[in-house]
């Protein structure tokens, strides 16, 4: 057992798995640029009172998952920020971002952090791409949203992806809802478990996330917020359906579906796997937060975003992905004077320089273990370099092929580009 590990619910990113971490970057970073998102980065904590405002008090996230922290003098209380939005929609205000053409569309990659038991697909450090599009409440921006994170999911290679939708409704029409499922709930409180007891005094809504199978079978039989919603809610989401049905987007109705976060009004939708079935394996999810930015001091102010996470999607394609290192180089630079670590230093720089990715071997060992290493390395090419130096010379050997010949060294970097660009590597 090593004396140190990354702690409980971390974990490191070893090259093969950090490469799959680049290309989905790589893709939200394209498909940002061409849905027209604009990158934004926030610090990766805020004062904590942003998260208990937006996110909510009475939510999982901000009651057990908070990473808080504190300055040394104990007068500031900050946490690490357990999603992006608040602290997005916190930036939108400070900057006043009102002022641009709405809505303003933005979108950020990177960690996020939840104090929660660690299991499969569960970490207390993950990441996430997360889009939001703020300053427009109509249905139109909802689909281009759920239709972004939908393409996401098929470009990285995640074919099958169910998307479920629901409305939660908004201030004029939940209360309505929430009464009749407490009055509902409290016809059989004696059988719910502690945790949903509790949820049913500080929050309702969140028992039908429950995941206890008995009350889950009670459930089947709960009031229905889509018999609640009120006519502007109704009209938005209808307004959504025809914008879908406009892009080919098929949703899958679902109706207890509440989501973990306080802000959501209206739209909420979650991306699953197709095969799968439970909370956990939720690839992503957002929705509508029509209320949220008053709550952080601007004026009323709609927006719907979406985060998918990172490490769920990279484990799902995983069985298929981890063979692209990447940083295989094509040539190594060895030499059979095992000393001279400085000519051969020299010679790789300067072929890096010129945009090659290039080994160079530094050990000050044997040409043959040398070559060896180089291969094992996954190196198309070895520059040998040898007594010919003297004449601005050195040896291009293909290893896979089997072949060498002498190369001017003024003409290496252009060679190996060539050789790089024609796509079977070869010398001729
Ligand atoms: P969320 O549903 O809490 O939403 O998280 C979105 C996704 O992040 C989840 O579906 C899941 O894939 C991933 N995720 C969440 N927690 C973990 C974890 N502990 N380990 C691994 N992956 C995790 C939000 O965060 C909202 N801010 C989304 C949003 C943006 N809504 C509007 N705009």
């Amino acid at each position: 057992m090593p004396r140190f590990q990354a702690p409980r619910g971390t974990r490191d990113l070893l090259p093969a798995q950090a490469v799959t971490w680049q290309r989905l970057n790589d893709v939200a970073r394209d498909l940002a640029r061409r849905y027209g998102y604009g990158p934004i980065e926030t610090p990766l904590f805020e004062d904590s009172a942003v998260f208990e405002r937006a996110i909510g008090a009475a939510t999982d996230v901000v009651e057990k998952e908070l990473f808080r922290l504190s300055s040394p003098d104990g007068r500031d209380r900050w946490a690490l920020r357990p999603e992006a939005t608040a602290g997005i929609c916190r930036a939108y205000v400070e900057h006043g971002l009102h002022t641009r053409p709405q809505p303003v569309r933005l979108t950020t990659f990177g960690p996020m952090f939840r104090y929660d038991r660690p299991q499969a697909g569960r970490y207390r450090q993950f990441w996430q791409w997360n889009v939001e599009a703020i300053g427009d409440g109509g249905p139109g921006i909802d689909a281009e949203i759920i239709e972004l994170g939908l393409r996401f999911l098929h470009e990285v290679g995640v074919a099958d992806v169910e998307v479920r939708l629901n409305s939660i409704g908004d201030g004029e029409c939940r209360p309505a809802y929430i009464a009749a499922l407490e009055g509902y709930l409290r016809g059989f409180v004696d059988e719910l478990p502690e945790l949903e007891r509790t949820r049913l005094e500080s929050n309702p809504l969140r028992v039908l996330d429950t995941k206890h199978e008995p009350t889950l079978a009670r459930l089947a039989d709960a009031p229905r917020m889509s018999d609640y919603l009120c006519p502007a809610c109704r009209e938005h989401l209808a307004g959504l359906r025809r914008h879908l049905a406009a892009l080919d987007v098929a949703v899958v109705d679902a109706p207890q579906l509440v989501r973990g976060l306080d802000y959501y009004t209206r739209t909420a939708f979650e991306y699953y796997p197709r095969d799968a079935a439970g909370q956990q394996s939720a690839l992503g999810g957002g929705g509508r937060y029509d209320g949220l930015l008053e709550l952080l001091g601007a004026k009323p102010t709609p927006g719907i975003g979406f985060a998918l996470g990172i490490d769920r999607i990279a484990d799902a394609l995983s069985a298929g992905e981890g063979h692209a290192a990447g940083a295989a180089p094509l040539a190594v630079v060895v030499g059979a004077d095992a000393a001279a670590t400085d000519t051969r230093l020299r010679l790789a720089t300067d072929l890096r320089a010129a945009g090659v990715a290039t080994g160079v071997d530094l050990a000050g060992r044997k040409l043959a273990r040398q070559l060896e290493a180089a291969a094992r390395e996954g190196a198309h090419f070895a520059v040998v370099v040898g007594d010919e130096l003297d004449a601005g010379q050195v040896q291009l050997r293909d290893l896979l092929a089997g072949t060498q010949r002498l190369v001017n060294v003024a003409d290496l970097g252009r060679e190996l580009r060539r050789a790089e660009s024609s796509h079977h590597h070869g010398l001729d």
